[in-house]
């Protein structure tokens, strides 16, 4: 007998998609991931070989595509402040065929939650005939990145089967924040943060904003579900998150979304305002976060359907959903919630398959 089990579809238990039941699944994931990067002793440890390879390059430069891409934004930003160690991002499929100027000795990082994806391996394959020190942070133990790359740290998120990929952006965020500590502790830098105490403080935070959920879904319902495009903004840290927050809600709801630097706006994408243009504004950096509130407003005069996701500590919350406090550096990892809620309750109400969604898929394994 053949059994007409879709083998998909057993890890969904009760939830209605994949998508939410891994977006559920963060806290868990930030608590797992400290457990295994934790030695005996109780502190985050990473092969010597990688942090020595690092100590000895002059640059970072990470790879990736997609989610991972965006990512691999908000690694720059936890590797050069926890760190020093100046750091690039490249688009994969840009890197492979328009190669930058190299420093004499780089270090490179691949982001790939699949470990699969071509544009990343056609860069792989240029890294490793060149002999530059490489490592692959992935989700799927024995994947080609990570068989052909020197080094891999694992993401430790379990299986992601949505298309959409939302834990293991948040797991990238924290192995990356790991690795960054660790190479400080190693070149004898004093690290601005305890990252193994942060991640389990986001844990809870996390919970909290996933508590809420029913004000994205409201939300996604008043502002989203019949609109054709919305914008994200936001600036520093914050501008990182708005790219994947378009990405995700492009992907599975079809808003044609842009995540901007909200300083931008007026320099060209303002235009696109008009009544009821929906403009959400991720505000959790304290120095540019009264410039993107300046911005937010000047949206609301042309019409906008603004709203406001802010952080505990900064000033005027009384029109914000206002997220739990965590540390300046890893706010990524809390503020992307709610566009992850916002991206699913919009594609959901939208009437689309949310882990299937059209032209997509989990994998690209073609340049
Ligand atoms: C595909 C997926 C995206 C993913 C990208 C990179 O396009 O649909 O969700 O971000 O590939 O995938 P990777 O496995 O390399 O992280």
């Amino acid at each position: 007998y053949t059994a007409h089990i879709d083998a998909n579809d057993l890890g969904k238990g009760t939830y209605p998609y994949y998508m939410i039941k891994e977006i559920d699944e963060q806290p868990a994931v930030m608590r797992k991931l400290i457990q295994q990067y934790q030695n005996e002793n109780g502190d985050l440890e990473i092969n010597e070989s990688v942090l020595s390879e690092i100590k000895e390059s002059d640059r970072v430069y990470i790879i990736a595509c997609g989610t991972s891409y965006n990512a691999g934004w908000v690694g720059k930003q936890l590797i050069e402040r926890i760190t020093g160690t100046p750091t690039e991002v490249h688009l994969a499929s840009e890197f492979a065929y328009n190669t930058p100027l190299l420093t004499k000795k780089p270090f490179f990082i691949f982001l790939s939650q699949s470990g699969e994806t071509a544009d990343s391996r056609q860069v792989l394959v240029q890294v490793n005939k060149a002999g530059y020190p490489s490592l692959t942070l992935t989700n799927v133990p024995g994947s080609t990145l990570s068989r052909e790359a020197k080094h891999t740290l694992l993401l430790h998120a379990g299986p992601e089967i949505a298309v959409a990929s939302t834990k293991a952006y948040t797991a990238q965020i924290a192995v990356l924040a790991i690795l960054a500590e660790c190479v400080a502790k190693y070149n004898g830098v004093d690290s601005p943060l305890d990252v193994a105490h942060e991640l389990g403080i986001i844990a809870n935070a996390i919970e909290t904003v996933i508590d809420d959920h029913e004000i994205f879904e409201r939300l996604s319902v008043t502002h989203l579900s019949t609109s054709k495009n919305a914008f994200y903004i936001g600036r520093g840290i914050d501008y990182y998150v708005v790219m994947e927050a378009a990405l995700k809600l492009k992907e599975v709801s079809y808003v044609q979304a842009e995540g901007w630097a909200s300083g931008e706006l007026k320099h060209g994408t303002i235009a696109l305002i008009e009544d009821n243009t929906p403009v959400i504004s991720i505000i959790t950096d304290k120095v540019s976060g009264p410039h993107t509130r300046g911005n937010a407003h000047e949206v609301i005069s042309r019409g906008a359907n603004s709203m406001i996701i802010s952080m505990e500590g900064l000033d005027r919350q009384e029109d914000a959903y206002v997220l739990p406090k965590v540390h300046d550096l890893l706010t990524p990892l809390i503020s992307v919630i709610p566009t992850q809620l916002i991206a699913y309750y919009t594609a959901l109400h939208r009437g689309n398959d949310v882990d299937k969604p059209r032209n997509l898929a989990k994998s690209v394994t073609v340049e």
